[in-house]
This record gives C-alpha cells, sequence and structure tokens, in this order.
C-alpha cells in the first residue's frame, strides 16, 4: 500500500511515524514549505516534494494533514494527480464532503486527541473517527485505523461536527477555566499544584458517571450569596465574573444572582 501524506506538521509527523512502525509505511511527503516536507520525509527515508504535480501516481491513499482553512483548496490542487487514490483528511471539524467534488473515493480519518510535537501520543487511547463514502472505503479505513490504534468508531459528517463542539468543551474550555483558576492563585502567592487533587477528582468522576450527575459547587447547591460573594471578588476582572456568572446560572437555572 502506498500512503502519500500532504502536510508536515503535527499529524502528519505523528501519524506517518505510526504508520511506518506498524508496516504501513508512507510512501511520499508533499507540503507547502519545502523544508518541513523534506525534515518529514528525510527522518523516514522517503521521497518529498512541494508540488502537488509530484504526487506518486500510483498512491492508494493520500492523507490530507493540513490546517482546516486549507482542506479545499489542497482538495483542489492535488485532485488533478490522485488518480483512483483514497484521498481522506483527517480535521474533526470539516465536513469530508468538501473532498467530494474532487476525488472519485474520499472519507475522512479523524483521530480525536490533542496532538503536540513534545507529546508521544497513546495511540491504544485514541479514538478514530473514520468516514468514506464507500463502504468497502470504511472497511479499509477501520482496518488501517485498528492496525494503529484500538479505538474505531465510524462517524458520519453531521455527528463529527457536533462531536467537534463538545471536544471543545470538554478540551479546550475546560482547559481554559484550569488557566483562569491558575492565575487566580498566582495573585495570591499560591501554587497551582493545590488544586492538582481536585482536578483529578473532578476527571475521574466524570469517566465514571455522568458528569451532570457529578456536578457539585456553590451553584448547584443553591448557595447564592456565596456565589454573590465570588462575583464580588471577581470585580476586577469582568470577563472572567461573567464567566462565572454565566457557568452558575447554567449549572443552576434557578439560582438569582
Ligand atoms: N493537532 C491536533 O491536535 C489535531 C488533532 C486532530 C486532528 N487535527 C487536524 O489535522 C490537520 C492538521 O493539523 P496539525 O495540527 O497537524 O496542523 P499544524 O501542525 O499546524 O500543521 C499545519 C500544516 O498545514 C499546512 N498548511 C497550512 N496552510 C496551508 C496552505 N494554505 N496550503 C497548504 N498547506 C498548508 C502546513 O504546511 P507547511 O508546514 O508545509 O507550511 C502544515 O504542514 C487539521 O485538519 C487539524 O484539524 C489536528
Amino acid at each position: 500500500m502506498k500512503i502519500v501524506i500532504i502536510g508536515a506538521g503535527r499529524i502528519a509527523w505523528h501519524l506517518s511515524k505510526r504508520l511506518k512502525s506498524k508496516g504501513l509505511p508512507v510512501a511520499q511527503i508533499i507540503s507547502r514549505t519545502a523544508e518541513h516536507a523534506e525534515a518529514l520525509a528525510e527522518s523516514l527515508h522517503v521521497p518529498w516534494s512541494d508540488f502537488p504535480a509530484d504526487l506518486l501516481p500510483d498512491a492508494d491513499w493520500v492523507i490530507i494533514a493540513v490546517r482546516d482553512d486549507a482542506i479545499e483548496a489542497v482538495a483542489e490542487a492535488f485532485a488533478p494527480y490522485a488518480n483512483n487514490a483514497l484521498v481522506t483528511h483527517t480535521s474533526g471539524g470539516t465536513a469530508g464532503a468538501v473532498l467530494a467534488p474532487h476525488f472519485q473515493r474520499y472519507g475522512v480519518f479523524y483521530p480525536l486527541q490533542s496532538f503536540s510535537l513534545e507529546h508521544t501520543p497513546i495511540w491504544s487511547k485514541i479514538p478514530f473517527c473514520v468516514d468514506a463514502q464507500s463502504e468497502e472505503d470504511v472497511l479499509l479505513l477501520k482496518k488501517i485505523a485498528k492496525t494503529i490504534g484500538n479505538l474505531v468508531y465510524r462517524v458520519n459528517d453531521e455527528q463529527r461536527s457536533l462531536l467537534h463542539v463538545a471536544a471543545v468543551f470538554a478540551n479546550n474550555f475546560a482547559n481554559r477555566c484550569f488557566a483562569i483558576a491558575e492565575k487566580i492563585l498566582e495573585e495570591k502567592d499560591l501554587p497551582f499544584e493545590l488544586l492538582h487533587p481536585l482536578m483529578e477528582e473532578t476527571l475521574a468522576k466524570a469517566l465514571q458517571d455522568s458528569p451532570a450527575r457529578m456536578q457539585t459547587g456553590p451553584a448547584m447547591r443553591g448557595d447564592a450569596e456565596t456565589v454573590r460573594r465570588h462575583l464580588n471578588l471577581l470585580a476586577n476582572n469582568p470577563e472572567w465574573r461573567e464567566i462565572y456568572r454565566e457557568l452558575s446560572e447554567n449549572i443552576n437555572p434557578d439560582l438569582k444572582v
């Protein structure tokens, strides 16, 4: 199987290494910035290019791993050279259908995890959300996902777009709340480690049961006086105050503060 990766960012690096380590070697790297393509390709000992026309004519699977906003333009640029390859992107927030006008065989291969170059992914814990326009290609993508990971789900465009929204709440927004908590402690010379056990407990409980059932805190209890006091303590930071108020009212719509 000849696999080509378009892009040389975080996903391209991690995915290409994992595929190779599982006996699914990537045959070519193509990326917009020549040095980026070269660096990744050299580490894999494969050819590289920064021109769509250089795409291997007998590629079986082309993975578009570029910034979400660039996927459509990249698809258009590679369309004349893809022949009968299966072409997938790796984006949670982009419909697979954006590839439909350009390729006969297309789909999505979305690993639902936050990747950074500094951290080695734990592949057995990464859910792969796959979909393709043909059943045959869905089976192929599922098989590959099972080879490099463990958790595989078929998720269509509509489901994946909302899954991505949910992931923003569970990951990005939760992390923003951690960052605000860290800043609040910093202002009073307190170490963030003070909150680590609480954060761990919160996550452990949310994983064990429905987080809605696990909700605690002054808003949940209806302790309006405590909530008012907290809002006053945040008077110097109207943005955090607003987040606190919105979330408290969302947790308990009957709360009057
Ligand atoms: N990182 C994650 O945690 C994660 C998780 C799941 C899915 N994804 C998805 O995977 C895809 C790639 O994400 P990433 O994190 O690997 O991104 P990244 O590290 O920021 O790398 C972005 C890549 O996009 C290329 N690119 C940017 N603008 C371009 C343009 N106008 N034309 C052509 N290529 C362009 C860059 O090419 P050059 O470097 O050659 O300039 C680079 O290789 C995205 O669709 C993202 O949603 C990411």
